[in-house]
């Protein structure tokens, strides 16, 4: 019997739906998870009709309990596992996305589910979501990115609480702490998912695109910089556009 893809991938016009499709393992991410994502997220980011892409979970009960428990360990060698890490690299794949990508949360949402949930650019949550980031309490540390992500995304404060504690976090709570943007009822997730990028997308689709890598590449280097950066692509929209750039904005040097 042939088993079921663990990613599934359809178009709903112009936006992408990427689903993490184990459902009887609660979506638990798995090397064949890995290599599947990888291969769809390239074909997010090469289709020129994909405006926006939404990441949800198949099945009632998550949207994604975390590394497959049952893998740990089976990599043959640390070298090996780097290598394959390197070749592909579906954290910096979800981060070189230039359309807006939304996460449709439900049920668990643990560990590189609150990974992944956090590499997209806006998180939607149902009521029934659970969160939590079990590594520590398992010996690990998070390895997608969430040691970095999670306090950019919620301050440090939170982030170590829900990093050491081994705390379950409620989609209120989730809310609060501002690790996702909006709490709706389970039966309206898809559709308020699919509400909120029909309203991004009747944006630009490049100004989107040059707002969003403003805002994230703009976080890791100084203000001044920054600043800097954002007249540039503001200004090569515009002459895109055909105008003639930003009209005297100073070069800015505060270092910050
Ligand atoms: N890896 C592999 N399998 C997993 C899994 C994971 N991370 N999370 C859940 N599953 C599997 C269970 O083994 C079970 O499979 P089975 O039916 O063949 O026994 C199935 O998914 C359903 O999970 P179950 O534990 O029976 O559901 P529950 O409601 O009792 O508990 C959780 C749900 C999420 C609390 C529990 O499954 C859990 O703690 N999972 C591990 C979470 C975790 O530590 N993730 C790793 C982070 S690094």
């Amino acid at each position: 019997m042939t088993e079921a893809p663990a990613v599934l991938y359809h178009k709903e016009g112009p936006v992408a739906w990427v689903t993490l499709n184990r459902p009887q393992v609660l979506n638990a991410y798995n090397l064949a998870m890995r290599d599947e994502l990888y291969q769809t997220l390239e074909a997010v980011r090469d289709d020129p009709e994909v405006r926006g892409a939404v990441l949800c979970g198949a099945g009632e009960r998550a949207f994604c309990a975390g590394a497959d428990l049952t893998e740990f360990g089976t990599a043959p060698s640390q070298a090996i596992a780097r290598a394959v890490r390197w070749e592909r690299d579906v954290w910096g794949l979800f981060l070189s996305l230039e359309v807006p990508v939304v996460a449709a949360l439900h049920g668990y949402v643990l560990g590189s589910g609150v990974e992944m949930a956090l590499l997209c650019d806006l998180r939607i949550a149902s009521e029934d979501a659970i969160f939590g980031l079990p590594e520590t309490a398992l010996g690990m540390i998070p390895a997608a990115g969430g040691t970095q992500t999670l306090p950019r995304t919620v301050g440090i404060s939170p982030a170590l609480e829900l990093l050491l504690t081994n705390q379950r976090w409620t989609a209120q709570e989730a809310r609060e702490r501002g690790l996702v943007h909006r709490v709706v009822p389970r039966a309206e997730l898809l559709d308020q998912v699919r509400r909120t990028l029909a309203g991004i997308l009747s944006g630009g689709r490049e100004a989107l695109a040059l707002a969003k890598r403003a805002l994230l590449n703009g976080m890791d280097i100084p203000l001044g910089e920054a600043l800097d950066m954002e007249a540039r692509l503001a200004s090569s929209l515009l002459i895109r556009k055909g105008s003639a750039g930003v009209p005297g904005r100073p070069k800015t040097s505060t270092g910050r």
